[in-house]
C-alpha cells in the first residue's frame, strides 16, 4: 500500500511546521546556539505537529551534518540526508524510542526507560525518548519517571506529548519545557491540502479543499487522511464527495439555514431540516457548525472589526455571506436562539431522537419571536 498522504508530508523542517511560529522561532534559535534542552512537554489538540516536531528535535540533537558543517548548524535545520536525519524519518533509529504510553498505561515503559537511559547512545550523540498520550500514565509511572525527569543524562532529552494538559500531575508539567500547539487555520490547511493534491494530481474543487478544512477542525492530520480517503474514492473530488464522506454539510448549506432562521421563517427552515436529514447528513455536527455560524454573525454584528479575526477561517465568499446576515443577528433574540441550539446540541449527543431538539429548539425560538 502507498504509503499515507500524512506520512509522507509529515514536515521534513521546522520551516515546515505550520501554525507554531513561536515554538518553532524558539526551537530553532535553541538549535542554533546548541541549547536543546532535557525535558520537553509539548500539548495541544490532535494532529498539529507534536510527534512531528519532537522527531525534528531528534534529528537537530543527532544530524552528522549539522555537527561538521559549522555554517549549516547555523540555519538551525536539520539535512534530512545523512544517516542519522533519515533513520528518524524511516523510524529506524536507535536512538529515538517512542513510548506510547496508552498501551498498557507506561509502567514497564518507564521501567525500560529508567534503566535504559543510562547507557550511551548507540550512534548519534544524543537519546531521544519521545512519549506519546503522556496523559495516560499511571501515577506510579509517573512517579518513577519524575527524578529522570529532573535529571536526564547529558547525552538524553525527554520529550512528553499529549492532548490532554490538565491530566498531567503539576510536579512533572514544572520540570519541563512547555509548548502549546495550535490548531491550525482553515487557510493554512487549504494551503497545505493544495499543495500535496498538486503533487499527487489530484483534481479537487476550492469548495472540496475548504470543505476538508471545515471538517477538520485545525488537525492537518485529519485533513490529510480525508484528502487521501477522497482521492481514493474518486478520480475528480467536489464537495458533495467530501460531504458523502464525512456527513458533513458544506458551509452554503448552513448559511442558508441560519439566513431562514434569523428572517423567523420557521416553515422554511423546517422544511430545510427536514431535507438535510433525508440526505443522511450526520446532524449533530451540522447544529454544531450552525452554532458556530450564527454566534459569529452575531458578534460581527456586534463588533465589525472582528472580521479580520475571522479572516482565517473563512474564505471571502464565506465572510461575503456571513456579513449578509449581520443586520438580521438581533442582539436577545439571537442570544436566546444560541443558548437553545446549544441545549438542542447536547441533548442530540445523547439522544435517540436524532433531529428532534433541534426542531424544538427552533420551533421555540422562532414561535416567540413575534
Ligand atoms: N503544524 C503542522 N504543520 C504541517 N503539517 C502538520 C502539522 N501538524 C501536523 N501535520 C501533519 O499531520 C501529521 C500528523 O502530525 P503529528 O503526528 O505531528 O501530530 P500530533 O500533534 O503528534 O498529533 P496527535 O496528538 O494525534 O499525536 C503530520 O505527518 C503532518 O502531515
Ligand atoms: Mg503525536
Ligand atoms: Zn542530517
Amino acid at each position: 500500500m502507498a504509503l499515507a498522504l500524512y506520512r509522507k508530508y509529515r514536515p521534513k523542517k521546522l520551516d515546515d511546521i505550520l501554525g507554531q511560529d513561536t515554538n518553532v522561532a524558539l526551537l530553532k534559535s535553541a538549535a542554533r546556539q546548541g541549547k536543546i534542552g532535557h525535558a520537553y512537554l509539548f500539548y495541544g489538540p490532535r494532529g498539529t505537529g507534536k510527534t512531528s516536531t519532537a522527531r525534528l528535535i531528534a534529528k537537530l540533537l543527532n544530524c552528522e551534518k549539522r555537527k561538521l558543517d559549522l555554517k549549516f548548524g547555523e540555519t538551525g535545520e536539520p539535512c534530512n540526508t545523512c544517516l542519522a536525519c533519515i533513520s528518524v524519518d524511516t523510524q529506524n533509529s536507535f536512538d529515538v524510542i517512542e513510548i506510547d504510553a496508552a498501551s498498557n498505561r507506561g509502567i514497564d515503559e518507564i521501567r525500560n526507560l529508567k534503566e535504559s537511559i543510562i547507557t550511551a547512545p548507540a550512534r548519534g550523540s544524543h537519546k531521544i525518548y519521545i512519549i506519546d498520550e503522556a496523559h495516560m500514565l499511571t501515577s506510579a509511572a509517573w512517579n518513577a519517571l519524575l527524578k529522570t525527569l529532573e535529571e536526564p543524562p547529558r547525552h538524553a532529552v525527554i520529550i512528553l506529548a499529549t492532548t490532554e494538559y490538565e491530566k498531567l500531575p503539576p510536579t512533572i508539567i514544572s520540570r519541563t519545557q512547555r509548548f502549546l500547539f495550535k490548531r491550525l487555520t482553515k487557510e493554512q490547511l487549504v494551503k497545505k491540502l493544495a499543495h500535496i493534491a498538486k503533487i499527487e494530481h489530484i483534481k479537487i474543487d476550492d469548495d472540496a479543499l475548504e470543505l476538508i478544512a471545515a471538517t477538520s477542525e485545525g488537525s492537518a492530520r485529519d485533513a490529510e487522511s480525508l484528502l487521501d480517503q477522497a482521492a481514493g474514492w474518486n478520480s475528480h473530488i467536489d464537495a458533495k464527495v467530501i460531504e458523502e464522506l464525512t456527513g458533513r454539510v458544506g458551509f452554503r448549506k448552513v448559511h442558508t439555514l441560519a439566513s431562514h432562521i434569523l428572517k423567523n421563517e420557521l416553515a422554511e427552515s423546517l422544511a430545510f431540516l427536514r431535507t438535510l436529514s433525508d440526505e443522511g447528513h450526520n446532524m449533530t455536527d451540522f447544529t454544531k457548525d450552525l452554532i458556530h455560524y450564527l454566534r459569529r454573525a452575531l458578534t460581527l454584528a456586534l463588533n465589525p472589526a472582528l472580521e479580520k479575526a475571522y479572516h482565517a477561517d473563512f474564505t471571502q465568499e464565506e465572510l461575503t455571506s456571513l456579513k449578509s446576515l449581520t443586520p438580521l443577528a438581533e442582539r436577545e433574540s439571537t442570544a436566546s436562539l444560541l443558548r437553545a441550539l446549544i441545549r438542542g446540541y447536547s441533548e442530540m449527543r445523547y439522544s435517540p431522537f436524532a433531529t428532534i431538539p433541534l426542531e424544538i429548539a427552533l420551533v421555540e425560538q422562532l414561535g416567540s419571536k413575534n
